[in-house]
């Protein structure tokens, strides 16, 4: 797929469009006039993969590709994201802010708050935030965020910005892995009822297109309704950086999004995203 545009690639793809019910009018039909693109895909390896390709290549901020299923799906620090088909919603966004990354710190925190807010307004529910970047009700992961940077090679500054969003919407409790299946949850699972995939996609689109809007204002207006939905805070946690764990309290979200915690010892330390694995005393929260 080197050096296609995206209408090149969807004409490749056609083929495997075999999206089980999501379509384009449908999404369409509730975005209103968000002048943002939607590319939509049966099969692709990873969005975040795809969208970072056709970032080197040019493609227009406001870009967006959803797959029905993606058989690469990336998570954060490595790890896969499991991504069938016909139940959940595989998105990527292509951002292209004029800034340095340092400025973009906060864009994964951002990222969640307005995913709270599409799932609110699609759904009547408002997830939490563990910190840094998954979405969770009841103790469950609903969702997780992957953000990932293009630069520059000669000035370092940001060429693009792809947020790559995963959701987990009509899987019921057994579909899951099993080594997923205590930890995990779905909006049909929260709700008793089936999730319209359609109607979450274009609330994403709309949600993100607002937060790019505000994206480099400082402080950034979203830390407030962060530290609100951040379920992290106020708990004892272990930090998990490589082999060393330390114990620790949540106690604020700094304006960069780091978690501040407080040690054991006393000593008051930033944990930054992308280093360390969260995880609550007791498991997964
Ligand atoms: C995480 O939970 O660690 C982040 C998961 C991010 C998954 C999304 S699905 C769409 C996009 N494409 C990927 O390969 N990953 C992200």
């Amino acid at each position: 797929m080197e050096m296609m545009d995206i209408d090149a690639i969807m004409a490749q793809m056609r083929p495997r469009l075999d999206t089980h019910g999501l379509n384009t009018k449908a999404i369409r039909a509730h975005l209103g006039d968000c002048p943002w693109r939607v590319y939509l895909f049966g099969e692709v390896d990873s969005t975040n993969t795809m969208l970072k390709k056709l970032c080197r290549e040019g493609t227009p901020a406001g870009t967006v590709l959803v797959a029905d299923r993606q058989t690469g799906g990336r998570g954060r620090l490595g790890r896969s994201f499991q991504s069938p088909g016909g139940v959940g919603v595989y998105l990527s966004a292509l951002l292209r802010p004029d800034c340095t990354p340092q400025e973009l710190m906060h864009l994964t925190c951002a990222t969640a708050v307005a995913m709270c807010d599409a799932v609110e307004n699609a759904f009547g529910f408002r997830p939490g935030i563990k910190w840094t970047n998954d979405l969770v009700v009841s103790k469950r992961k609903l969702g997780g965020i992957l953000t990932e940077l293009v630069l520059d090679p000669k000035t370092c500054r940001v060429e693009g910005a792809v947020i790559g969003i995963g959701i987990n919407c009509n899987q019921l409790e057994a579909d899951f892995d099993e080594s997923i299946r205590p930890i995990a949850t779905s909006a049909r699972m929260v709700m008793g009822r089936e999730a319209d995939r359609n109607r979450l996609i274009a609330e994403m689109v709309k949600s993100l297109e607002a937060m790019d809007q505000t994206l480099l204002s400082f402080p950034s207006p979203m830390l407030g309704q962060y530290r609100k939905d951040c379920i992290t805070l106020g708990q004892h946690v272990s930090i998990l950086r490589g082999d060393e764990v330390r114990h620790a309290d949540a106690i604020d979200i700094d304006a960069e999004g780091g978690l501040t915690v407080r040690y054991e010892n006393g000593e008051i330390g930033t944990v930054t995203s992308g280093e360390v694995s969260i995880r609550g005393l007791y498991g997964y929260i």
